[in-house]
């Protein structure tokens, strides 16, 4: 009986699955390999047959036809954004897209990209997506309470533009200090400007950034945002003092309850456990 050798050999591992999934992005399947019996050739998706799907083995061991195989699909020049430009491309030989063949894309300046900056030839051989470029303004932008904003100029803002702020006197700026003009036409986040504290106690010594301080020659002016100083207190049992820190919260510094005005630094310092 006639076998279709060639093929045999190439196959012949996989006899028993009857299905060969090659490595050319499709799949032979076959019930036997014999005088007249036929073979079927398929593609994955994405691929296009190229040569006849069916061969059948003939009287004299050969093929009734050569091997097909199996091409990518092939996508059209993709359509660029009106504003936008091609920013990759995996370029095939002659500057055709296949499947799975990524594009990327931007916009010119003042224009935002909207959908996604990358498309992929997809098996339809179509484009997955392409992105649309709008022009952004946004429009001058409004100062922050007890602060101002760095070299403004009355006039709208492109996208991507910024503008930073700053705070007056002893305010401490807190969050960005940079404001963007976004896709929404609007400003990004500002900061905000947080208030100084006065020490509500004239006279205290307290401890500031590792030294004692008396409130009424160093601290006049208070202490900043976020800053901390400690208030001295006394373990009446012990006889002894311990110190209670305390932070300047936009304005608000909390005085702790167990302060009681005197200046106790001259006594002996607690051991940390009776500090509660
Ligand atoms: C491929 O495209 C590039 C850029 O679009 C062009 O410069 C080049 O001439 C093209 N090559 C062929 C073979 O069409
Ligand atoms: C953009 O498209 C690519 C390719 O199709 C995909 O992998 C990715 O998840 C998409 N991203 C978003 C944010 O949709
Ligand atoms: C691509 O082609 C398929 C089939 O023709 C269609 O269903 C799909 O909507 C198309 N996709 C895009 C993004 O044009
Ligand atoms: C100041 O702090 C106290 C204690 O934490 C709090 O009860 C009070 O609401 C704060 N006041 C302001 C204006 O933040």
């Amino acid at each position: 009986m006639c076998v279709c050798v060639c093929l045999y050999i190439y196959i012949n591992i996989y006899l028993s699955h009857k299905i060969i999934h090659s490595s050319i992005n499709g799949k032979i399947s076959f019930t036997a390999l014999t005088y007249q019996s036929t073979i079927h050739f398929s593609c994955n998706p994405g691929y296009i047959l190229k040569g006849t799907s069916t061969c059948q083995c003939m009287a004299d061991g050969r093929w009734s036809s050569t091997l097909p195989h199996c091409q990518p699909v092939i996508c059209p020049p993709p359509q660029i954004p009106e504003f936008g430009v091609i920013s990759y491309h995996t370029l095939k030989p002659g500057n055709v897209s296949v499947f799975q063949d990524m594009i990327g894309f931007e916009c010119l300046p003042s224009f935002a990209l909207f959908g996604n900056e990358t498309a992929i030839c997809t098996a339809n051989g179509n484009w997955s997506h392409i992105p649309e470029c709008k022009y952004v303004t946004c429009p001058t932008p409004t100062g922050i309470e007890n602060g101002f904003i760095n070299f403004a100029v009355r006039r709208t803002y492109g996208y991507k533009e910024s503008v930073s702020f700053g705070c007056n006197g002893r305010y401490v700026l807190e969050g960005p200090r940079e404001s963007t003009c976004e896709k929404t036409n609007e400003w990004s986040i500002k900061p905000s400007c947080k208030a100084p504290c006065k020490i509500p106690v004239k006279k205290a010594i307290v401890l500031y950034k590792g030294e004692k301080v008396a409130v009424k020659d160093g601290l006049k002016e208070g202490i900043q945002h976020d800053e901390t100083i400690s208030f001295f207190c006394k373990n009446k049992e012990e006889d002894c003092v311990y110190t209670v820190p305390t932070t300047c919260i936009d304005g608000n510094l909390t005085v702790p309850e167990c302060f009681k005005g005197m200046n106790l630094f001259k006594t002996i310092s607690c051991n940390i456990t009776s500090t509660a």
